[in-house]
């Protein structure tokens, strides 16, 4: 078969796909150009068409109208915890665990730093070698001022490195889903070894929340961060998220002891006492127009259920990488075959792959680059169809056999890639 003759079967097959998909329609709540091919939701997700309209409500009305009545009217004060229960839905939290609050980086200080506390005399943190680097500055950061001692294992020898660290390990901390390759890491496993040794586990969901059925209560998870503006589509600069399970808040002593995570803050009193529950993991006053950007973006989550959005990415994915087969793309793939190891990402390692990505950029396929070869697309199960992922391998297909990557101007590098 030529390779025309094969798009066109493959396109079929995904058309019909997308039609019995249960997320078939969920593309139509999002605003993008008709012209692109948008793979890099896992780095800033789309603009949820809902957004705008609330956010025009907020500055114009609530902000401009009624002033600072609003942190009552409109319940501005609620709106960390209440956006946080429907992120917490996404991530298999029950209500009253999930604050929306600060940047990823910030909540993995208070979690690193709250984890050693609620481990006293254990002085072992164990974390991935691979990790996106802010986890590991953090960690490495948050760890030195517990008096902890970081230890870089990776994920898959975090079993038996727990085993062997036992009753020394105060915390084990991961991401969910490898940053670049996409890999899947079994977070309950993971977490249940900590738990055989009396530590912790805290989860970097930055790359799983909104793609796939995380389950952190059943997982047994005990502490878990993650980002706003990747999947979740908060828009850019959106604020993360803090998971602290029920069964630690009481005793969950978080550094930053900013006035809104007071027990009591509108007394105004010199010492600091924490708040009840998951509001005192809240440091200031929080980016509202980001937050309640956040809370808009999450309505096109409605009536979706993470198990229907997980099986439509593993989906997508899937079909990504058997176009890529069928049309004879060569590349080793960073990311496991098997749906029960990956993310919602494919990634691909190619010598130029920062030049292979300003090429497909260039045919309106947007993805990314990642240090030192990887081709990194994410395929947000919202807005991505099948038919997007068959016509995504045709390109880089073509760009490959056109050697189109090899322009110069595909060689210059922005600030970000
Ligand atoms: C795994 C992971 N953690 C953290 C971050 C970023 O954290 P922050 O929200 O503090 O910028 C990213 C961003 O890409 C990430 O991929």
């Amino acid at each position: 078969m030529t390779t025309l003759h094969t798009h066109d079967a493959l396109t079929a097959r995904a058309t019909e796909a997308d039609a019995a998909s249960p997320l078939r329609g969920t593309r139509a709540l999002f605003t993008l150009p008709d012209d692109v091919i948008y793979l890099d939701g896992n780095s800033l997700g789309a603009l949820p068409s809902a957004v705008p309209a609330v956010v025009q409500d907020v500055m114009h009305r609530q902000w401009g109208e009624r002033l600072i009545r609003s942190w009552n009217e409109a319940d501005w004060w609620g709106a960390q915890t209440r956006v946080g229960d429907l992120v917490g839905r996404l991530v298999g939290a029950a209500p009253g665990q999930v604050v929306v609050t600060d940047s990823t980086s910030v909540n993995l200080f208070k979690a690193v730093i709250g984890a050693g506390r609620l481990r006293p005399g254990r002085r072992v943190v164990l974390t991935d070698p691979d990790s996106f680097p802010t986890d590991l500055y953090m960690t490495q950061s948050a760890a030195g001022l517990a008096g902890l001692e970081v230890r870089r294992v990776h994920p898959r020898d975090a079993v038996a490195a727990i085993a062997e660290v036992g009753d020394a390990l105060a915390l084990v901390s991961y991401s969910s889903v490898d940053y670049r390759t996409g890999e899947l890491w079994d977070l309950p496993a993971i977490t249940e070894a900590a738990h055989a040794v009396g530590a912790l586990a805290c989860w970097d969901l930055c790359h799983s929340a909104g793609v796939m059925d995380v389950g952190l209560d059943a997982g047994g998870a005990d502490l878990a961060v993650g980002c706003g503006y990747k999947y979740l589509n908060g828009g850019p600069g959106a604020p993360a998220f803090l998971y602290v399970a029920s069964r630690h808040q009481d005793d969950f002593e978080q550094p930053l002891t900013g006035w809104q995570g007071h027990a009591r803050p509108f007394e105004m009193r010199p010492d600091y006492e924490p708040a009840p529950g998951i509001n005192r993991a809240r440091v200031g006053t929080p980016p509202l127009l980001s937050v309640l950007a956040l809370e808009a973006a999450l309505t096109a989550y409605e009536g979706l259920s993470p198990a229907d959005v997980r099986a439509a990415s593993l989906s997508v994915t899937g079909t990504f990488i058997d176009a890529l087969d069928a049309l004879g793309v060569d590349l080793p793939l960073a990311t496991p075959r098997e749906p029960e190891r990956r993310g919602s990402q494919v990634s691909l390692r190619h010598p130029q792959a920062f030049a292979v990505v300003q090429a497909l950029i260039a045919r309106g396929v947007i993805g990314d680059f990642r240090e030192p070869d990887i081709i990194r697309l994410g395929f947000a199960p919202l807005y991505v169809t099948h038919v997007d992922a068959v016509s995504a391998a045709l390109h880089v297909k073509e760009v490959l056999d056109g050697r189109e990557f090899e322009r110069p101007e595909f060689a210059e590098r922005g600030a970000v890639t």
